[in-house]
């Protein structure tokens, strides 16, 4: 049976780009758009045109390079904002204008002092005019992870009514549970009229660090677009991993969903996305962290050794890392240190193993971790005959 496509929408140009201090230029944003067009995002978010000139320079370079991913512009429900989203949009093959409006009490009474009827007719005008100047409108129910299922179902109606074509399920504090986002996601699938002419999205962020598992609540329930960035950067805690949604989905083929990435592209892109960016990625990030592959102890260097799948459920090569690591440090057994040895040209015997061990042993409790010219070192100094190993 085929799987059902599951559109990735990134949005590391802009919702990514709010975090402090991280901000990319013209030129470095065209590197990264080319780069996830190369990867088979389906859509990218360029950026939010009216918020200054320099963004709506980048949306419209973007727009003129991408071909065959939408290039999608951020905007209010403000007549204004779709404008200029829509001009700077002019070029693009599949242009998107992407607008909205918060629902929940806390957005409708504090953000907007207005009410649920207003707020569903901006949300209508909003999206009416966005259709004078593209197909492909969509809308975002801004903190729709703390907006009541039945009135957000009524926007989802109207919306749609009014020609939206995605409809953007927010979790925009990252406060829901995977089990009620899925339910929301389901909620509406349920109790909309007409859901069938838009596709329901996840935009999950990460302040319980249950971003991606939501987004994945989500699609279980029926959304076919996910909302991510690159090493899940985002406002606050961020936003949605884009390279674990893709694995899991790739991990789990029970699930009968898939996307069109290339995940061969993930760890340069992770890194691309990190210098530019100057943010460094956590060394134990799922996925693309420096430490995703690498095992430390004795007990799973043994097991990995023997057969990587002991402890590692994913191909390091399917995500573009070329190997599992094998790091030696005073935790590491005689297993990971005979590998690494005959890694740098010593194929130990098991006495000569014994020995060089326990010269080992010393060595790593002086140093945090021992690098290939160590072992160099250690054999030099233990009571081995280098000749009859090397
Ligand atoms: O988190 C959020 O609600 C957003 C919207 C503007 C889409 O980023
Ligand atoms: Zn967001």
């Amino acid at each position: 049976m085929s799987k059902d496509i599951v559109q990735i929408f990134d949005t590391t140009l802009r919702d990514g780009e709010q975090v402090p201090g991280c901000k990319l230029d013209t030129t470095q944003k065209l590197v990264i758009a080319e780069r996830l067009e190369t990867m088979g995002v389906d859509i990218i978010e360029a950026g939010f045109p009216i918020s200054s000139p320099g963004d709506f320079k980048s949306v419209n370079e973007i727009a003129k390079l991408v071909k065959n991913a939408t290039v999608c512009g951020l905007t209010r429900a403000v007549k204004k904002d779709i404008e200029v989203a829509a001009e700077a949009l002019k070029p693009a093959v599949r242009p998107r204008i992407h607008t909205g409006i918060g629902t929940s009490e806390s957005h409708i009474k504090h953000k907007f002092n207005s009410n649920k009827d207003a707020i569903i007719e901006r949300a209508v005008a909003a999206v009416s005019h966005a259709k004078n100047y593209v197909d492909d409108v969509e809308f975002y129910a801004e903190d729709a992870g703390r907006t009541d299922n039945e009135f957000l179902a009524q926007v989802c109606e109207a919306v749609i009514k009014a020609g939206a074509t995605v409809l953007n399920i927010p979790d925009t504090t990252g406060y829901c549970l995977p089990s009620e986002y899925g339910a929301k996601i389901k909620y509406l699938r349920d109790n909309v009229k007409d859901i069938d002419k838009a596709v329901l999205s996840c935009h999950c962020h990460n302040d319980l660090g249950l971003a991606t598992a939501n987004s994945i609540a989500g699609a279980i329930n029926g959304a076919r677009q996910i909302e991510c960035t690159i090493n899940g950067i985002g406002e606050r805690a961020g936003n949605t991993s884009l390279e674990e949604v893709v694995m899991v989905m790739r991990q789990h083929p029970s699930l009968n969903i898939d996307t069109n990435i290339d995940s061969r592209l993930l760890y340069s892109t992770s890194q691309m996305v990190s210098q530019k960016m100057g943010m460094l990625v956590q060394p134990n990030k799922a996925i693309v962290g420096s430490n995703a592959f690498a095992h430390s102890s004795g007990i799973h260097q043994d097991g990995v050794i023997k057969n990587r799948e002991t402890y590692e459920i994913i191909n390091p090569e399917d995500v573009g890392v070329n190997e599992s690591s094998i790091v030696l440090t005073a935790r590491s057994g005689r297993a990971a240190l005979a590998y690494r040895a005959k890694k740098v040209g010593y194929d130990l015997t098991k006495l000569q193993l014994d020995e060089v061990y326990q010269e080992f042993l010393k060595y790593a409790d002086r140093k945090k971790e021992v690098i290939d010219a160590d072992i160099h070192d250690i054999i030099s100094s233990s009571k081995v005959n280098i000749q009859s190993v090397a």
